[in-house]
C-alpha cells in the first residue's frame, strides 16, 4: 500500500510500502535534510501536520518529548496514512564533497586512548567547522572523524579515539608514520555553527565529541559577533582532559566564555564538577529557552540531554546534535567510528 506525502510548500510524493519518508522523498528528487539515515542524528526531523507514521524500531534520535510535539524522523518513519509534513529545517548549503589523498604530517598520543592526527591535502578543502571526513580503507569500509580545527589552508586536524582491537585506529593508525597517505572524502555531515540562529551558545560534548565543538569555537575566536558561550565537556577522569588548558585559555578570546569540565569518575583530588554532563547542565540552568544548543558525543548523552533540556524550555528548533560519528560504536569493533 502506498501513501501520498504533501509538503507544506505544496510539493508531493508517493511513499511505497517498502520505503521510509526520506527514501521516497529522495527518489522524487526532493532534498529533505538528512545525515546518518540510521535514526541517530535527528537531522531528518520533520513535523507531522496531518497523518501518522510508525517505526520498525523506535529511533534513538527522537525523544518522547519531540514525538509528543509532533515531530518524526523521516529516515525511519513509515506512513500509516497520507501525510502533510513540514521539514524541520531547510537543507543547508554545504561545501562540495571531495575525494582526495591526505598525507600524515604528524601523529601523537595525547592520552592513553586519543591520538592527535594532522593531515595535509594537496589543495585546501573548504569545510564548515563541525563537519567530518571519511577515511576509505582498502576493504571498502570507511571510518569517520570530525575536523578538530577551523579551516586552515591545506592542514586538517583530528582527535581520534583509539578503539581497542579496531582495525584502523588501533592496528593501522597507531603504527602510521608521517608521509603515509590516506584516501579521504570530505567535508561530510551537516553539524556546524548556525550563525543565523544568533543566541547564547550552550556547547555540550562527551569524549572526542569535543573535536567538532573545538573547531566551531576556534572559528569564533576574537569574533566581535561572538555570543556568550558555555562549554560543558564530559569525560571520565582528569587524565582524559587533554584540551582543558587550551579551552580554558580561550576565556579571553570568546565572549563571556564559561568552560565547565564534568568528570564521571574523578579522583579524590578533583575540585571540579562530578557526574554526567547533562545532569550538571540541568542543575545549572532552570531556563534554556533562549539558547542555541549544540550536542556532540555518545548517543545516550545526546538523547538524555535533549529530554532534560526540553523540560527546561529548550526549543527543538534551536537544538543541533551530532551522534553520527559515535553511532557505530554501538556495533562490533570492526565498525569502529570516532569523532
Ligand atoms: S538522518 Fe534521520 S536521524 Fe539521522
Amino acid at each position: 500500500m502506498s501513501y501520498q506525502v504533501q509538503l507544506e510548500s505544496g510539493e508531493s510524493f508517493t511513499v511505497n510500502s517498502d520505503e521510509t519518508v526520506l527514501q521516497a522523498a529522495l527518489r522524487a528528487d526532493l532534498n529533505l535534510p538528512h545525515d546518518c539515515t540510521m535514526g541517530g542524528c535527528g537531522t531528518c526531523r520533520i513535523r507531522l501536520l496531518q497523518g501518522n507514521v510508525a517505526y520498525e524500531e523506535q529511533p534513538f534520535g527522537l525523544t518522547p518529548e519531540e514525538e509528543a510535539e509532533g515531530y518524526a524522523l523521516a529516515c525511519q518513519a513509515r506512513p500509516q496514512s497520507d501525510l502533510v509534513i513540514a521539514p524541520g529545517r531547510t537543507a543547508d548549503a554545504l561545501p562540495e564533497v571531495q575525494r582526495t589523498s591526505a598525507s600524515i604530517k604528524a601523529i601523537t598520543a595525547v592520552t592513553d586512548s586519543v591520538l592527535h592526527l594532522v593531515l595535509e591535502t594537496p589543495e585546501p578543502v573548504p569545510f564548515l567547522p563541525g563537519q567530518y571526513m571519511n577515511v576509505h580503507l582498502g576493504d571498502g569500509s570507511t571510518r569517520s572523524f570530525s575536523m578538530a580545527s577551523a579551516p586552515d589552508g591545506r592542514q586538517l586536524d583530528f582527535h581520534v579515539k583509539r578503539v581497542p582491537g579496531g582495525q584502523f585506529t588501533e592496528s593501522q593508525l597507531s603504527q602510521a608514520q608521517p608521509g603515509q597517505t590516506l584516501d579521504v572524502e570530505l567535508p561530510l555531515g551537516s553539524f556546524h555553527l548556525h550563525r543565523e540562529d544568533y543566541r547564547p551558545l550552550l556547547m555540550v560534548a562527551t569524549g572526542t565529541g569535543i573535536a567538532p565543538i573545538r573547531a566551531i569555537l576556534q572559528s569564533l575566536l576574537d569574533d566581535p559577533d561572538c555570543p556568550p558561550v558555555w562549554l560543558y565537556w564530559g569525560m571520565r577522569s582528569e587524565a582524559e582532559l587533554w584540551l582543558a588548558d587550551e579551552l580554558a585559555s580561550w576565556r579571553e578570546r570568546l565572549y563571556e566564555f564559561q568552560f565547565v569540565p564534568v568528570l564521571s569518575r574523578a579522583g579524590a583530588q578533583w575540585q571540579g564538577r562530578r557526574g554526567h554532563v547533562q545532569d550538571a547542565i540541568a542543575m545549572d540552568f532552570d531556563d534554556l529557552s533562549e539558547h542555541a544548543i549544540y550536542l556532540c558525543g555518545a548517543p545516550e548523552m545526546v538523547h538524555q540531554a535533549k529530554s532534560a533540556f526540553i523540560v527546561r524550555g529548550a526549543s527543538i528548533d534551536h537544538l543541533y546534535a551530532d551522534t553520527f560519528n559515535f553511532a557505530h560504536q554501538l556495533e562490533p569493533v570492526e565498525q569502529e567510528q570516532a569523532a
